[in-house]
């Protein structure tokens, strides 16, 4: 099923449907309303009903929130992120933070305040062309965010050279990391609402990387990854780009089954919690 195969019919039956789940969820009936999303997303692709079935499946704060507490909470001195976008991301950054922001087709609408450098160009030219560091004045990044391309390989690249880029107490957070279905989850955009295969770099490096902390945050709509304890001098992926990009591909959404929340760390999405993981981060 695609969106553009669904009928008129089918469209109106989704947003019934919908009508319905949003109905059960004000009554306090979660998986009630999680059966009629269901029900809609397979009728037609209805964005409306996969951002409720993604608060219900992750209840609290979204993914702004948590990354502007973190923020706040670490306070710090540098930033990256990979895909800007309209600026949603980037307005959670402090002003006291100095932030290099890289995409080839920002969409800010206004220029960027003082402390943030925009680049006009992949994350793949960004980084063969600039040391990270150096465009901060020396200093590592202290907090990343991935959130470009949706697909693996991408986010993996973008990963390995963030982490050169990282000190041992930094944190590297990655967009869409906990995928709501497999339809969703396709290398090939074919629903409004898309978190790509970055599920698989969360299997990865939770594999070959046993010396990173790898969690995924239950936050809606799709998950937030994160990273701590980042090596700098770590060749493990980079040694071994494609052998693992093919392992990983050849990966069928199916490995996940029942083992989803596991097999990608999830940990509650409570800021109690997310804090307490940021605290046992070593210190600089
Ligand atoms: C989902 S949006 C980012 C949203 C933003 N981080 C936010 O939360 O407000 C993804 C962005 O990645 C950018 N992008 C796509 N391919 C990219 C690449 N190879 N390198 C860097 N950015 C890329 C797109 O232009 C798009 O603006």
């Amino acid at each position: 099923m695609t969106a553009g195969l669904s009928s008129e019919a089918d469209q109106r039956a989704a947003r019934a449907l919908f009508r319905r789940a949003r109905l059960q969820r004000w009554l306090g009936r979660r998986s009630e309303a999680l059966a009629l999303c269901r029900q809609a997303v397979d009728r037609a692709d209805y964005s409306r009903a996969y951002t409720l079935m993604s608060h219900l499946a992750l209840p609290g704060e979204d993914y702004f929130r948590v990354l502007g507490r973190i923020h706040r909470h670490l306070r710090p001195r540098t930033y990256l992120e990979v895909g800007v976008s309209r600026g949603e991301s980037l307005a959670c950054v402090l002003p006291g933070t100095q932030v290099l922001g890289i995409d080839p087709a920002p969409n800010l609408g206004k220029p960027p305040p003082a402390n943030v450098r925009i680049y006009r160009e992949t994350s793949d030219d960004f980084f063969a062309k600039y040391s990270p560091r150096a465009e901060l004045g020396g200093q590592p990044v202290e907090l990343a965010f991935i959130d470009g391309m949706h697909h693996f390989e991408y986010a993996l690249r973008d990963f390995i050279n963030v982490e050169r880029a990282c000190s041992g107490s930094s944190v590297i957070l990655m967009h869409d990391c906990y995928p709501l279905d497999e339809r969703t989850a396709q290398r090939e955009q074919v629903t409004g609402f898309w978190s790509g295969d970055i599920w698989r770099l969360l299997l990865l490096l939770r594999t070959h990387r046993p010396d990173l902390t790898v969690r995924t945050i239950a936050t809606p709509p799709t998950g937030l990854g994160i990273v701590l304890n980042p090596d700098p001098t770590s060749r493990v992926l980079a040694d071994r780009l494609n052998e693992l990009i093919a392992e990983y591909l050849a990966k069928d959404f199916g490995v996940l089954g029942a083992r989803k929340p596991e097999a990608l760390g999830l940990i509650e999405n409570r800021w109690a919690a997310i804090r307490g993981l940021l605290d046992s981060r070593p210190k600089p």
